[in-house]
């Protein structure tokens, strides 16, 4: 029975080793439709307003690191708490874990009275796509898109609703509305 937690700083650096180990696994099995480069150990370690309040992980006291969720708290309201990865571990994906992990980092947001969690995912991710509307995300609209491009200094383009990254990446930004 895996153990949903807050990802504290001090957690971070005793799991970075397993936290790259499952970026990378996911990553292999799962592609560009996961992102575009797997995350260094820095990347796991680096503070993010809201990083070690917004992010969870899942452990079990054998396996261990299960799943996590990485996400950071943006002074705009309408960018919320981003999240910027979720991965859970191959041979248990489908047994709810992901939503175990996206509802501990909503109701982080809840507590801080985020406005909003918003969080960007492949165009050909078609699995990950519906596990976001099934919590209730949205496919956020071309303006919306433009404004958060623009706040969060991303060097993307907009096209259309999606995003285009500089490596042509196509990613949808989806949001979820907490007030
Ligand atoms: C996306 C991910 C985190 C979901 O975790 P999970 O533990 O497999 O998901 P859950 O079992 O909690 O599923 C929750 C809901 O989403 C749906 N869902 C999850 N993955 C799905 C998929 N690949 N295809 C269709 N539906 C999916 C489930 O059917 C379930 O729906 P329900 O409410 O009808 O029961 C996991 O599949 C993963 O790590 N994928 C690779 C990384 C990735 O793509 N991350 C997202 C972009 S960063």
């Amino acid at each position: 029975m895996a153990i949903v937690e807050t990802l504290t700083k001090e957690l971070a650096e005793r799991l970075v080793g397993d936290l790259v180990r499952l970026d990378q696994l996911t990553l292999i099995q799962s592609g560009r439709d996961y992102c575009d480069e797997s995350w260094a150990e820095q990347h796991f370690l680096m503070d993010l307003p809201g990083k070690w309040e917004h992010s969870v992980v899942a452990l079990e006291p054998e396996s261990g690191l299960l799943g996590f969720a990485i996400a950071s708290r943006s002074p705009h309201s309408a960018v919320g708490v981003y999240l910027h990865r979720i991965a859970t571990d191959p041979g248990i994906r489908g047994g709810a874990l992901g939503r175990e992990l996206l509802q501990a980092l909503l109701d982080t947001a809840v507590r801080v009275d985020a406005s909003r969690v918003t969080t960007s995912v492949s165009t050909s991710n078609a699995g990950g796509i519906r596990f976001f509307k099934r919590a209730g995300f949205r496919r956020l609209n071309g303006p919306e898109v433009t404004e958060i491009v623009h706040l969060r200094g991303m060097p993307s383009l907009v096209v259309g609703d999606c995003i285009q990254e500089t490596t042509g990446h196509h990613k949808y930004l989806l949001g979820l509305d907490l007030d």
